[in-house]
């Protein structure tokens, strides 16, 4: 007999189809309300396994629908809406993604960067509007090369952005809890002085309670009028209320995002202003990476079912 799964997130189709051949699907994530409810009553004590991402919350209530629940196979890196330590307590394993992404997330930090800098999203606008042909040259931007990148977290991702970041001639500084044994890139335990050394500051923490508005405004003030924020991290991590007033009063320069507070509708205001580059959270959205995280997830489904070591545990 199959066993059963609960498909919190779909997969890409074709991985859903082998999900499909391989177990007994129970898809929430097509169901809303009343549906919903019914659908969790029935299939919620079926199923040991769930896929989800880091776009669904995983709290209490939805683990007291799930009591057979052993395995979250989470297709993305971040899990900032999963309740980590109440899933341990209740000896469910989480496993994540974030190996499969590291390179395309970090290319889109690189893209936001040069892309708030030189105002490519305007020079783009200006080509078609034929301004161009009418005014002549756009406005002088910003280099980036011999600059300083600030990098806000070096995990995975951070170090890629941080290689990154050096290819296209910057220097490079870090932040952390704690100065990584194996770089010799200078560590800054405080991270206002991190900004105020950097032009470029770039976030690629995790989210969640411990990194909850970390980018502040004595930060954003620190980073100063010629400084640029560029979050591919989570939306959370920065006072975006902090960010919006920065960026229209111009004690910053420019940001570039892919992450905000509110998610899919970023704030009216930040969506006005014309010195912030904006992008769907989309940083991994790619063919490839979402074809690894997907099969990521389903290699992790298939050894947890088999009682062989999970491949990417996170706890
Ligand atoms: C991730 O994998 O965490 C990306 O941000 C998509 O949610």
């Amino acid at each position: 007999m199959k066993p059963d799964v609960l498909v919190a997130y779909p997969l890409r189709p074709r991985h859903m189809e082998i999900l499909a051949d391989t177990y007994r699907l129970h898809r929430l994530d097509l169901t809303k309300g009343s549906e919903r409810e019914a659908l969790l009553d029935k299939a919620g004590p079926l199923c040991s396994a769930m896929v989800v991402n880091g776009h669904v919350t995983v709290d209490a209530a939805l683990l007291d629908r799930l009591p057979a629940l052993k395995l979250a196979a989470c297709s993305s890196a971040g899990f900032d809406l999963m309740d980590l330590p109440e899933m341990t307590r209740r000896g469910i394993r989480l496993t994540n993604t974030s190996d499969a992404l590291v390179d395309d997330v970090a290319d889109m930090a690189l893209l936001l960067m040069l892309a708030a800098r030189r105002r490519l999203v305007q020079g783009d606008a200006y080509v078609r509007s034929g301004e161009w042909g009418r005014k002549g040259m756009m406005p002088l931007t910003t280099s980036t090369s011999g600059k300083r990148a600030g990098i806000v977290g070096l995990g995975n991702i951070g170090r890629a952005v941080a290689r990154r970041c050096q290819a296209v001639g910057l220097e490079v500084g870090y932040f952390g809890r704690r100065p990584k044994p194996d770089t010799d890139l200078p560590f800054f335990a405080d991270l206002t002085k991190l900004a105020a050394w950097a032009d470029v500051l770039l976030v690629t923490t995790p989210g969640g309670a411990e990194t909850e508005g970390l980018i502040s405004a004595p930060v954003l003030d620190a980073l100063g009028p010629q400084g640029s924020l560029i979050n591919i991290a989570r939306g959370t991590v920065v006072d975006e209320p902090a960010l919006i007033r920065a960026l229209q009063e111009g004690r910053i320069a420019s940001a570039g995002l892919d992450v905000y507070l509110n998610e899919p509708n970023p704030a009216p205001a930040l969506v006005q202003l014309d010195n912030v580059v904006l992008y769907p959270h989309h940083a991994s959205g790619t063919e490839e990476t979402r074809d690894r995280m997907a099969q990521m997830t389903l290699d992790n489904l298939a050894a947890f079912f088999a009682g062989k070591p999970l491949l990417t545990p996170v706890n």
